[in-house]
């Protein structure tokens, strides 16, 4: 990846920046957020620019409101937090693109910060549309994208406003870049062991077999792994599989013995008729796979084969959960992956919204190299694609007039 113009080489003092971060964290029902991984991650970025002087526009999308007010999306909770985090007062921003130049956002001083509300209020933002771009860069001078999450979204505050503004790369997003170029290198530590759980084998597939033959081993549990199990035509009950990518994982399998990477599906599962929380659980080998039961968490024989493949790795990516983690009975699984990964050695990138909630709950962030905010656009930037909110900052700078 060429280099991204970093906003530390940028002259940001007195200049208003519109700063796109990610800021798409999970609520609670009375709207407190639950996991502020995401706000942390950008706080670099934003006190750089606080203490060069800037005067910093921050927004972010958060829900999928479809271009509608929804009042339980707002970013009110956001500014509230970040106002406790950098001190003073954060006013939250709610019309700033529809007429004359906000006044509020006029009395933002040095130095000083405000939020503007959820992007995906506004109707044109997920459309890209030029006109909301052009919107957005008629309130600020500078652009500057920490949105590492975002990035593989061609949206108006991701693309359309970056290519009408002097453009930068925050330390977040520089950061995420880095190290997930580290694990796309031809000279990667090696064992390279990749870890794949959650629901979705479709949102998986690029990543797999773009990986596949980089790397040694794969692991694959969660959900996902069911569909990998029907597709070996073993009995899994009425575990969630993904009937149309049954043909894809067969591929997969089949290619390991002449692309060189290994496949290790789970070998026993914790089982029940569901996941409510007063049906018991039993433990049984994937061989005695009851006909109708589901799988909601890999058990111990697997836990005890996969942990000396992730200790001794000298690489290690892992996305998604083992099971249904956030219910205390099956959470073994992905604790287990969690801790394996936390003591080995290796160079190791968790990637993943849930993956990163479930390394928190467990307290092992201490032992990854890194963990990405981006869920769907680490998986993306994983698999080879280009980022478009990263494309676009790798364009020449416009000329402002
Ligand atoms: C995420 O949570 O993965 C990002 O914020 C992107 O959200 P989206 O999938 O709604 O675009």
């Amino acid at each position: 990846m060429p280099t991204l113009p970093h906003v530390k080489d940028a002259d940001v003092d007195g200049k208003r920046v519109f700063l796109r971060c990610d800021f798409n964290v999970p609520l609670d029902s009375e709207c407190n957020i639950t996991d502020e991984t995401r706000i942390l991650a950008s706080l670099r970025t934003i006190h750089f620019l606080l203490d060069r002087g800037a005067r910093v526009y921050v927004t972010s999308h958060l829900g999928r409101p479809k271009g509608k007010v929804v009042p339980e999306l707002s970013l009110k909770p956001v500014a509230t937090r970040l106002a406790d985090l950098v001190g003073g007062e954060v006013p939250l921003i709610e019309d700033y693109t529809d007429g004359d130049y906000p006044e509020t956002l006029g009395r933002i001083g040095p130095g000083e910060i405000a939020v503007l509300e959820n992007t995906r209020f506004l109707p044109g933002e997920t459309k890209n549309d030029p006109e909301l771009g052009a919107a957005y860069a008629r309130l600020a001078d500078i652009y500057v994208n920490d949105a590492f999450g975002t990035s593989h979204r061609a949206h108006a505050s991701v693309v359309s406003v970056a290519e009408r503004l002097p453009h930068y790369a925050g330390f977040l997003l520089v950061e995420e870049i880095e190290h997930i170029d580290g694990l796309l290198q031809e000279d990667v530590a090696r064992p390279y062991v990749v870890c794949l759980g959650g629901a979705k084998v479709k949102n998986k597939l690029p990543i797999l077999e773009f990986l596949a033959p980089r790397v040694d081993t794969i692991l694959i549990g969660g959900a996902c792994a069911f569909t990998f199990l029907k597709a070996q035509w073993r009995e899994v009950g009425t575990s969630m599989v993904e009937e149309d990518m049954i043909e894809a994982a067969r591929t997969v399998l089949t290619n390991q013995a002449n692309m060189g990477y290994r496949i290790e599906l789970p070998r026993d599962l914790l089982v029940a008729p569901n996941s409510d929380p007063d049906t018991e659980a039993r433990l049984v080998d994937i061989e005695d796979f009851p006909h109708d039961c589901a799988g909601f968490d890999i058990g111990s024989k697997t836990q005890g084969a996969w942990d000396p493949l992730l200790r001794r790795a000298g690489t290690v990516l892992w996305n998604g959960p083992m099971g249904l983690f956030e219910d205390w009975r099956y959470n073994g699984g992905t604790r287990a992956i969690a801790k394996a990964i936390a003591l080995g050695q290796g160079f190791s990138v968790a990637g993943g919204g849930e993956t990163m909630s479930a390394i928190n709950h467990f307290g092992l962030g201490w032992g990854f190299s890194h963990m990405s905010t981006g869920g769907g656009a680490s998986l993306e930037y994983m698999s080879g694609k280009v980022l478009p909110g990263v494309a676009v900052l790798l364009d020449p700078q416009p000329v402002v007039v």
